[in-house]
């Protein structure tokens, strides 16, 4: 696991968003695996700033998205479908019919299959992580098996509080999820989790010194030979 620390969030995310510009250029038909939340929207702005400046191009590009929230159409404004065209994909050249979304609208077996399926024809290259601040990547909440591979999901109710700023009312969150698995997330050839803020910083340690344990599933990235994470300071407050 390599740790960077950043002193502010616009040089974190210049480091992160300089090493996808370089990485699409040197192969531009990779398949990127994308989060969704808070923690990606500075390194997508940063993105469409490189397209409309012509220093890189999604024409050939595939997306994976983690994750979506279980009853919410595309069209729904805090769906990550929604998330993914406002913060990105409409500002960009990507190809739409390249980029996938587990479907919150579809029988939740159908859409775990076409997705896992899409999934299961392609090697991620580099798959982007935020954490939740219960250690969860991607919906997997503690205690998801580590060979879970994509799947519906309760959500935690930490995540349900966290997420709720998206909602009208904390009532208004899905209770469920359709997730990436842990183990579809650890065959990316590449991982690069961002993490900021006080709030992710107990996750942030258990992650790096903890022991790697279904609890905290982001402890599993220890496991994997090619893992960067970029952290501010307050997140990263906690380690030794
Ligand atoms: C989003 C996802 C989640 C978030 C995590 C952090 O697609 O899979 O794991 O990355 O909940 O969320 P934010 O960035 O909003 O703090």
């Amino acid at each position: 696991m390599k740790v960077e620390i950043f002193k502010d969030k616009e040089t974190l995310y210049r480091s992160v968003s300089d090493f996808y510009v370089k990485a699409i250029n040197e192969k531009p038909n990779m398949t990127l695996g994308l989060a969704t939340g808070t923690t990606p929207i500075p390194l997508y702005k940063n993105l469409i700033e490189s397209y409309k400046n012509k220093q890189v191009s999604f024409k050939d590009i595939t997306t994976f998205n983690l994750d979506e929230y279980i009853g919410l159409d595309k069209t729904h404004k805090a769906s990550y479908a929604y998330f993914m065209k406002n913060q990105l994909f409409d500002h960009i050249d990507i190809k739409l019919e390249n980029t996938f979304i587990p479907s919150g609208i579809l029988e939740p077996q159908v859409a775990i299959s076409e997705f896992q399926k899409a999934l299961d024809a392609h090697q991620v290259d580099i798959q982007l992580l935020g954490l939740g601040s219960n250690g969860h990547i991607g919906f997997n909440e503690p205690g998801t098996p580590f060979n879970s591979t994509t799947h519906q999901t309760d959500l935690a109710l930490s995540t349900i509080e966290d997420n709720s700023r998206m909602f009208e009312s904390i009532k208004d969150v899905p209770t469920q999820s359709i997730t990436m698995g842990i183990q579809d997330i650890m065959r990316a050839s590449k991982i690069i989790l961002i993490a900021t803020g006080k709030q992710k910083a107990e996750a942030v340690y258990g992650m790096i010194h903890g022991p790697v344990d279904e609890n905290l599933p982001a402890s599993i990235l220890q496991k994997h030979n090619d893992v960067v994470i970029y952290l501010d300071e307050a997140a990263a407050s906690k380690l030794k």
